[in-house]
C-alpha cells in the first residue's frame, strides 16, 4: 500500500504561540507543515501572509507547505518562496494562467502543487500535471478549518490519482479539509497519499498520539 504522510495545519493551533506549535508537531512526527494563506477574496477568511511564515522558518525544520487560497496570486510568489516556502500551491480557480503561475512558483525554487476546490472537476489539472509535485484536493470548501468531509470528493481522488500515476512521475495526491479518524481510510483507499489535518491534531492534547492514530487509521 502507498504511504501516508501527514501534514499538520497550523490554521487549528493556537496562533499566539506559533513557533512553538510548529516546533510540537514537528517532535510529533509530523511529515510536514501545511500553512494555509486566506485572503478574504478568494476565500471569505483572512489569515496569514509571508512575513508570518518567514518568521516561523528558522523555528522548525519542517517542510513548508504553503497553501495559497490568494486571487490574483502571481504578483505574491516571491514573498512566500523568499519566506521560505518549499512547496507553494495555487488554485485552478484563482486565476486565468495557471501555466504561468506554476512555472512562476518553480523558476523561484519552490515544488509547486495544484490545488483544486471541490466543485472543480478532475479535468481541470490535466494540462498542468508536468508542471506539478502535488494535486492538492479540497474535500472541504476552503475558508475555515474544523469543517465536515465532502464524501462525494472521493471518485475525484481515484481519477487524479490515476492521472497522476499516468505520467509516470511522483504526484502527491494530498486530502485538505475534514481529514480525521474516520475520513482518512476512505481517502487512502481512494488513492491519496498525504494528508492536511488541523482539528484531529491542533484539537488534541496529544499531537503524537493524534498523528500517529492518524497515519494507522490510512494504513490499516
Ligand atoms: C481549509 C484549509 C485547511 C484546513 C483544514 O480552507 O485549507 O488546510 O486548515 O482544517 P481541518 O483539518 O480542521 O478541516
Ligand atoms: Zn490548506
Amino acid at each position: 500500500k502507498h504511504s501516508a504522510l501527514i501534514a499538520p495545519s497550523l490554521l487549528a493551533g493556537d496562533f499566539s504561540r506559533a513557533a512553538e506549535e510548529a516546533a510540537a508537531v514537528e517532535a510529533a512526527g509530523a511529515d510536514l507543515l501545511h500553512l494555509d494563506v486566506m485572503d478574504g477574496h478568494f476565500v471569505p477568511n483572512i489569515t496569514f501572509g509571508a512575513q508570518f511564515i518567514k518568521a516561523l522558518r528558522p523555528k522548525t525544520k519542517l517542510f513548508f507547505d504553503v497553501h495559497l487560497m490568494v486571487a490574483p496570486v502571481d504578483a505574491h510568489l516571491k514573498a512566500f518562496a523568499d519566506a521560505g516556502a518549499d512547496r507553494i500551491h495555487v488554485h485552478v480557480e484563482a486565476g486565468p494562467h495557471l501555466h504561468r503561475t506554476l512555472q512562476a512558483i518553480r523558476d523561484l525554487g519552490c515544488t509547486a502543487g495544484v490545488a483544486i476546490n471541490p466543485a472543480t472537476p478532475a479535468v481541470a489539472v490535466a494540462e498542468v500535471l508536468d508542471l506539478v509535485d502535488a494535486i492538492l484536493v479540497m474535500t472541504v470548501n476552503p475558508g475555515w478549518g474544523g469543517q465536515k468531509f465532502i464524501t462525494s470528493t472521493l471518485p475525484k481522488i481515484t481519477r487524479l490519482r490515476e492521472m497522476a500515476d499516468a505520467t509516470g512521475r511522483d504526484i502527491a495526491v494530498q486530502m485538505d479539509g475534514g481529514i480525521d479518524l474516520e475520513t482518512i481510510g476512505p481517502a487512502h483507499a481512494a488513492g491519496a497519499d498525504r494528508y492536511v489535518a488541523g482539528s484531529a491534531i491542533f484539537g488534541t492534547g496529544d499531537y503524537a498520539r493524534a498523528i500517529d492514530g492518524l497515519r494507522r487509521a490510512a494504513l490499516a
